[in-house]
């Protein structure tokens, strides 16, 4: 087995990286995607590395490099390990430890000083990460509530619309004003929102809520819905009244449904959540674990170096990989 990085793969390679990919994880990576992120800067110079024998992708695991704000206010990237994943007919063989330990080399190398990744606590793989170093840093908190199917009429005067593809350079710059000197996964990548929509990740009439103020955009909200509930994971606003208004519209859009805020919206909104009666659940199944690249440190000592526990640390959807 020879573990070869993306652009080493040949063009005969690429039906089985699908296949391991869609095994793993009922979709696939294509190469105009990764080409976009790589275009955005989101990637590392050598993507991620692949399990290789007699010419088939059978293992595959993605190195990404994203701005993080230090709480001394330090802003460096970090590491990020996404698609993990092998072929299920080769478990068990340590192929996924072997891209991992790879990419930690890789990474150290480059002189980074904190990887993570998402995951969900009770899956197998969960074990494989704590063995190479990983702790458990956040879950992912939750307010629920069920939302009535008839409401009294929106509070305030700030209008909120679906959004649109020329909205997202606007929503970048939200972005940045409204987690200026915060901590954690802010400043994003330019164009991190353009590059979302360019890999259809992200239809803005469907996905986003935005909130105006003289016809300019002043916050958003980003939906997920199916038909038991809608879901903000990520609202992001230039003052609390374009938060009421989009909390408003989100109830609104889920009338009859269950209404869920998750991530950062649940701290930063909860004041207003709780007055509205949700249920808080303080961490889910799923969340972040990370690992210092060079020497060993406890879960509480990486909470306290990534500042994942301060009430200034922001992380949303977008910053989910
Ligand atoms: C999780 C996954 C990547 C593991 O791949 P793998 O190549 O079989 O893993 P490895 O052989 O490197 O296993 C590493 C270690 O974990 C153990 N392990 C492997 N799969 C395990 C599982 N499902 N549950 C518990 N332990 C497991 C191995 O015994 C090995 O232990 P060791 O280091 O003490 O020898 C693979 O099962 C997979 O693709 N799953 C589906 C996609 C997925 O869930 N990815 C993770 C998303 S966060």
């Amino acid at each position: 087995m020879q573990l070869l990085v993306y652009d080493d793969l040949k063009p005969e390679m690429e039906a089985s990286r699908a296949a391991t990919h869609l095994g793993a994880f009922g979709g696939f990576l294509s190469p105009s995607e990764v080409a976009i992120w790589r275009r955005l800067g989101s990637f590392s110079d050598y993507v991620g590395v692949f399990a290789v024998e007699a010419g088939q992708v059978l293992g595959h695991a993605y190195a990404l490099r994203l701005p993080y704000t230090y709480p001394d206010g330090r802003v460096e990237r970090v590491s990020g390990v996404a698609g993990v994943g092998s072929r299920p007919d080769h478990r068990g063989r340590g192929l996924a430890r072997r891209m991992l330990e790879e990419i930690h080399r890789r990474e150290r190398k480059e002189g980074i000083d904190h990887i993570a990744l998402w995951t969900n606590r009770s899956w197998g793989a969960h074990g494989i990460y704590e063995r190479l170093g990983y702790q458990d840093v956040y879950g992912i908190p939750l307010a629920v509530r069920a939302v009535p199917r008839t409401m009294r009429p929106a509070s305030n005067t700030v209008r909120v619309r679906h959004g649109r593809v020329t909205d997202l350079p606007r929503l970048e710059e939200v972005h940045v004003r409204a987690t200026r000197g915060r901590i954690g996964f802010t400043p994003r990548l330019p164009r991190s929102l353009v590059a979302e929509h360019k890999a259809r990740a992200l239809d803005p009439p469907k996905d986003l809520l935005v909130a105006t103020d003289g016809g300019r955009p002043v916050g958003y909200a980003r939906v997920e819905e199916d038909p038991s509930r809608v879901r903000c994971p990520e609202l992001l606003t230039e003052g609390p009244g374009a938060a009421l208004a989009l909390i408003e519209a989100m109830e609104r859009r889920g009338r009859g449904r269950m209404c869920t805020w998750c991530l950062s919206a649940v701290a930063d909104q909860g004041a207003e959540l709780r007055r509205r009666g949700y249920l808080f659940v303080p961490t889910g199944w799923y969340g972040m674990m990370a690992c210092r690249l060079r020497g060993e440190a406890n879960a509480s000592q990486v909470r306290a170096e990534l500042g994942v526990d301060q009430p200034r640390w922001v992380v949303h959807r977008g910053d989910q990989f």
